[in-house]
């Protein structure tokens, strides 16, 4: 009963946080938060330019090969606080500055999320500011509209592309640990997923692979270190036939586990002497899969203008294998910063940015969706 009544009393409405907007000539301040599996993360976005950016990363799950849900949330309880505190710090900016709060709702781990809406909730209330719910898949995509603020975000790696963001509408491949997509972006708002995995996700691969080589968690950035200085040429994996646009992984890790294992009986040391060129092999592999369907897309949609999201997109070879394939046919194409690609609460804060400017808040009522739908 308590509860309900101070929810009651304080939940902000779309009519309130209106009212709270008619006062534009004040800055538009955003606090993002993300929770959504093994990060802990605060940025700061003032007037769509990013202040600050603060990433707690979960060491604690080296040691089981993989995330464990129960110690995720524990960390995340433990992080919030100092993670935000220090956002605001770097931001140079107030809490009674902030004109909202924008926190990943889903889809992610349970325990995970609750933490960061627990805490997103809380604060808003305290603040009295309107609360924004964003989909981290959506995240994601728009940490392409991330804007720096001393400089116009744009990558290095975006050899051939003339321009800073995309212009709608363009080709997203979000490839993460627990998503692999094509989605064909309308606008800020507007979404399709147009293929997707039907098993595991890339980043699922590049783990799935690495572990199987004794290699720890999270293994893709290993596998990417290890493959530069290998032949990708040396192995080779079938890759799966999958009709449209979807993908499968699934089939692959049973393929390389199979090999490794074969390969292991006749020589213990196999993996150990062997490991750049295997990396590589498996990289490619991956690679050739992601562009195979990117390809497809592309003809498909008859769109040229091509972006990569996720934590996979920070990989070395999809970074430089899109951006050769994109000169011989001319695609511009669109590759995050790294520190924008793997989880961060930037890219929830931009998303959020834009919700405020369409006046798109939640209430104090919403709950986690670990399975949240983007489309
Ligand atoms: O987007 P993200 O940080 O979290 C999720 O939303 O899942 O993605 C994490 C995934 C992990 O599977 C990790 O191994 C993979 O992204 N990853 C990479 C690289 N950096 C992160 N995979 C391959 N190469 C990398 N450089
Ligand atoms: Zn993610």
């Amino acid at each position: 009963m308590y509860i309900l009544r101070i929810t009651n009393k304080k939940r902000i409405t779309n009519t309130d946080a209106s009212a709270k907007l008619t006062n534009m000539s004040k800055p538009i301040i955003i606090l993002g938060i993300e929770s959504s599996c093994d990060d802990t993360a605060a940025a700061v976005i003032k007037d769509g330019k990013l202040l600050s950016n603060i990433i707690a990363t979960q060491n604690v799950h080296k040691a089981y090969g993989g995330v464990v849900p129960e110690l995720a949330s524990r960390a995340h309880q433990q992080n919030i606080i100092p993670v935000v505190d220090q956002a605001l710090k770097q931001a140079g900016v107030k809490m009674n500055e902030i004109s909202a709060v924008a926190f990943t709702r889903g889809p992610g781990l349970m325990g995970s999320l609750l933490v960061g809406t627990s805490f997103a909730k809380a604060f808003a209330l305290g603040l009295d500011v309107p609360l924004i719910e964003v989909n981290h898949m959506q995240g994601h995509i728009l940490a392409h509209f991330i804007t720096e603020s001393d400089e116009e975000q744009v990558s290095k790696d975006n050899e051939n592309t003339k321009n800073k963001t995309p212009s709608f509408p363009f080709l997203c491949l979000t490839v993460s640990g627990g998503h692999t997509q094509i989605v064909l972006v309308k606008d800020f708002f507007e979404m399709q997923i147009i293929g997707e995995t039907i098993d595991d996700a890339a980043g699922e691969a590049f783990d799935k692979a690495a572990k199987i080589m004794g290699i720890p968690y999270p293994g893709g950035p290993l596998i990417d270190q290890y493959a530069k200085e290998g032949n990708s040429k040396v192995f080779s994996f079938s890759k799966p036939k999958v009709p449209e646009l979807n993908f499968s992984f699934s089939g692959l890790k049973t393929g390389f586990m199979n090999f490794i294992n074969n390969e292991t009986a006749k020589n213990p040391n196999f993996v150990e002497e062997n490991k750049a060129d295997i990396c590589a092999s498996i990289q490619q592999t991956i690679i050739d899969i992601l562009m195979d369907k990117l390809k497809l897309a592309a003809t498909q949609t008859n769109i040229s203008h091509i972006a990569i999201s996720g934590g996979v997109s920070a990989n070395s070879g999809l970074r430089s294998t899109l951006n050769q394939f994109a000169k011989q046919v001319g695609w511009q194409v669109f590759i995050p910063k790294m520190q924008y690609c793997t989880d961060n609460a930037a890219m929830i804060a931009i998303t959020g940015y834009y919700k405020y400017l369409k006046q798109d808040f939640t209430t104090q009522a919403t709950t986690p969706l670990p399975r949240y739908a983007l489309d």
